[in-house]
């Protein structure tokens, strides 16, 4: 037991009917991250060098009270530890590993295997493949097998993957192809059997392509048995990073029976650093935390060094530095101090969903619970495979005969207040369609469904849990559309006794009427069913988000929960998306500044001196041959003495690629002053550019907000200044897009120079009262 436990106990114990001693509050204080780590059986480390600790009294005390896991940062490297072929040297291997056991840390071994750090004897020398494999198989033996039982684990291989989630085409890959891995994995199993076996990989913490690659890799690898045991991310960020996709992310890699950890976090920054920017990097530190909280699997969070006095980071990226924890003088930084609370004080949100299955798995065969409450579903006769809720978006596709996806047991106590949330595209209404339910006995204890006799979306609940009893119901008032997403939200308020039932964030009904007895519900003890109800009546169509909670949802919430936004970038002082689809901006270059948004609030708002852009990657974000919205908020850089923008060319708010041209732009039109939504007829060769102008002019200096709608169903593209419409364009056509959105610039050009602020894309053409409230200041 932990002394300052110990004494938590001693004080309770003595407490009979008056205050616990002063002394025992005090000693509850959790001052270092180690301490706040292993109270919830966490590792938290950094990467240590061998010479700091020799030589450094300070360092050395810091790594021992901070850490209870430190990783080499250099020390296995094969180039440190074979300079000269056949001359191993441990010298400094030894000094981190002596340390770490002197002070109850476990050690990472990094790395195993590796493109680069390797001896020059190695790269230059003339070898057969098989005399290459033999060298390796040795090196790993050799290493292993001498700290067997000292080090916990080992980054067998790093970085095996090229930025498109392919094999890196590296020095091992090029000459022992594929099969290195599996045979790393397995020659280091085979001498030390209890070491944690892991990948280690980069930037898989945002570049989905990356990271579906090496869920692929390990997927193959553990179907085959390799002995991998843990995927580390190592997570070298800016200060920009949102994470937004980090736990997901994890989560998937955990769900494939892996540990997952984070094993290199540091949070670059352009120095020096000013305080607002020190904020922003805890943020980023902040997140990277609560992802790995938020998954159990998450066994460590490993930083790649704790002080900017011995950061990577300066010498690699000339002009960055300061992204460690701590200062060059061992003082605490508000990253430090942001890591500690989160280590300490997080908490999974107690009023979350007790379920959340967002049925995008890439497996697609186990829908995973995000909540954390480790309620996965088995899907099965049914497939979690594309469906269109938005490009690069899973969904369950229901075939209308499938058995959707069921959980183990019960997930909600349903005589108590709860609620079933679900984005849902209906392809046919040729019988009921559920989406979901929990069985009871003898049916379902509850119901939501598409209702064919009706036309209706009903939330259904029988009297008992007998076939022969009535049922009550709550009812659509809306006729549900068919191939378009929708989101219903299902309330059973047990307090109240109550129904509700809410369409697209908006409450349709109430049951049973005001005046009439309450209604009581009763406790189905079988499984959730995602996609159909006990008695089959499987849906047809999508199904997407699906969030149980055991509590009443609320107007407000549910309008929350029905968020129809597929990218919102608020640039709080950083690129990252907060819509669900997790799509982070990256700045390009790197650097990018923030300035006050038009409330005042500084760094609110992404500051464009021209030279900046953000790019959002990762696949298609909007299909602009179907209906869509862009908005955003804008001020433009006075540069005329009569309050016009300067006309040093058109300035670009927001385009998605096409193939020679974006797909639309929203932008300033240099050679008329006015704003302007441009939608070209074609994306390739000689085109010309329908336009939607604002009546006026615009306005440097000032915030202005701007809609751009494209009505694929009417054939119509309209601008809205200040939500007040500006036109509607003839034509009838928007080309597809084939690449990614920009910020602040289109794929040919027209850099924005000003500030913008909640960009948001919509794939619907949203109502006027909508861009009203949007452009409301
Ligand atoms: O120690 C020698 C010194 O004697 C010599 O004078 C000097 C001249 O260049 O080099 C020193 O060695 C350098 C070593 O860092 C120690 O500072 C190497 O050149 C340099 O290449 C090495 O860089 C390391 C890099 O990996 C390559 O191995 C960084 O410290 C280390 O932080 C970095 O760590 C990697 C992880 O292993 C994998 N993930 C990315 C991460 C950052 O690049």
């Amino acid at each position: 037991m932990r002394w300052w436990m110990a004494a938590l106990v001693v004080g309770a114990q003595l407490v009979v009917g008056t205050m616990v001693g002063p002394d025992a509050a005090a000693a509850a204080e959790v001052t270092t991250l180690r301490e706040a780590a292993a109270a919830r059986g966490l590792q938290v480390g950094s990467a240590v060098s061998a010479s700091a600790l020799e030589t450094d009294p300070a360092y050395r005390d810091r790594v021992a009270a901070e850490f209870n896991t430190v990783t080499t940062e250099n020390e296995f490297k094969w180039s440190v530890l074979e300079p000269v072929r056949g001359r191993y040297d441990f010298s400094r291997a030894d000094r981190i590993v002596d340390f770490a056991a002197a002070h109850g840390q476990a050690v990472r071994g990094q790395t195993l295997v590796w493109h680069s750090s390797l001896p020059e004897w190695l790269t230059t020398g003339t070898f057969s493949q098989a005399e290459l494999r033999d060298i390796l198989r040795n090196h790993v033996q050799t290493v292993v097998s001498r700290y067997r039982g000292r080090v916990a684990v080992w980054d067998v291989v790093n970085e095996p993957l090229a930025e498109d989630g392919t094999p890196r085409d590296g020095f091992w890959l090029s000459r022992l192809g594929l099969g290195y891995l599996a045979d790393a994995f397995h020659w280091a199993r085979a001498v030390d059997p209890a070491a944690q076996l892991y990948l280690n990989e980069y930037s898989t913490e945002t570049n989905a392509a990356k990271a579906r690659g090496l869920y692929e890799l390990v997927r193959d690898l553990r179907a085959r048995g390799v002995p991998v045991d843990g995927v580390g991310f190592q997570t070298h960020k800016l200060l920009t990073s949102r994470l937004s996709a980090l736990g997901d992310v994890l989560r998937r890699f955990a769900d494939l029976g892996l540990d997952v950890a984070i094993t290199e976090l540091d949070v670059r920054v352009p120095v020096p650093a000013d305080a607002t920017e020190l904020a922003q990097q805890a943020e980023v530190y902040a997140w990277a935390a609560q992802a790995c909280l938020a998954v159990p699997r998450c066994r460590s969070i490993t930083t790649w060094g704790f002080t900017d006095a011995r950061s990577w980071i300066p010498a690699q990226y000339p002009g960055w530095g300061a992204a460690t924890l701590l200062d060059e003088s061992l003082g605490a930084k508000p990253a430090y101090r942001r890591l500690l609370a989160v280590l300490r004080d997080w908490q999974r949100p107690g009023t979350g969903p007790v379920a959340w299955w967002r049925l995008d798995d890439w497996g697609g065969t186990t829908a995973s619970d995000a909540s954390g409450s480790g309620h996965s579903a088995v899907v099965s006769g049914t497939t979690l495979g594309w469906y269109e809720r938005q490009p690069t978006t899973f969904a369950l596709r229901g075939d209308g005969a499938g058995t959707g996806a069921v959980t183990a047991g019960p997930v909600v106590d349903t005589a108590r207040s709860y609620a079933v949330s679900a984005w849902v595209s209906l392809t046919s209404k040729t019988a009921r369609r559920v989406v979901a339910s929990q069985d009871g006995a003898a049916r379902s204890a509850f119901t939501l469904s598409y209702e064919p006799s009706t036309d209706r979306w009903v939330f259904a609940v029988p009297l008992a849990d007998s076939v022969q009893a009535g049922v009550r119901t709550v009812s659509s008032t809306s006729v549900p559309a068919v191939n378009r997403w929708t989101h219903l939200t299902a309330v059973w308020n047990a307090g109240w006794g109550r129904m509700q039932l809410y369409v697209d964030g908006v409450l349709e009904m109430t049951a049973p009427p005001s005046g009439q007895p309450p209604a009581t519900g009763w406790t189905g003890r079988g499984p959730f069913r995602i996609g159909r109800s006990s008695a089959g009546e499987a849906f047809a169509g999508g199904i997407s988000d699906v969030r149980v909670f055991a509590r009443v949802v609320d107007a407000a919430e549910a309008a929350a929960l029905a968020d129809a936004a597929v990218g919102r970038w608020t640039f709080d002082g950083h690129t990252g998306d907060e819509s669900w689809f997790s799509r982070d901006g990256f700045p390009r270059p790197e650097q990018v500044g923030f300035t006050a948004d038009r409330a005042g609030r500084p760094a609110r708002a992404l500051l464009l001196t021209g030279t900046e852009v953000i790019d959002v990657r990762g696949g298609m974000t909007l299909w602009t041959d179907r209906s869509y919205t862009v908005t955003a908020w804008v001020r433009l850089t006075d540069a005329n003495r009569d309050g016009r923008p300067d006309g040093a060319g058109d300035q670009v708010v927001a385009s998605q690629d096409g193939r020679e041209r974006g797909t639309f732009q929203l932008q300033y039109e240099s050679d008329n002053g006015r704003w302007a939504y441009k939608v070209p007829v074609t994306d390739s060769g000689p085109t010309g550019w329908p336009t939607v102008e604002s009546l006026a002019p615009a306005v440097a200096g000032r915030w202005t907000h701007l809609a751009a709608v494209w009505n694929a169903g009417w054939g119509r593209f309209q601008l809205y200044v200040d939500g007040v419409l500006q036109g509607t364009s003839a034509a009838t056509t928007s080309p597809p897009a084939t690449g990614g959105l920009h910020v602040g610039v289109s794929m040919t050009g027209g850099r924005l120079t000003g500030a913008l602020d909640d960009v948001q894309v919509h794939q619907r053409a949203l109502q006027p009262h909508e861009i009203t409230t949007l452009a409301t200041p």
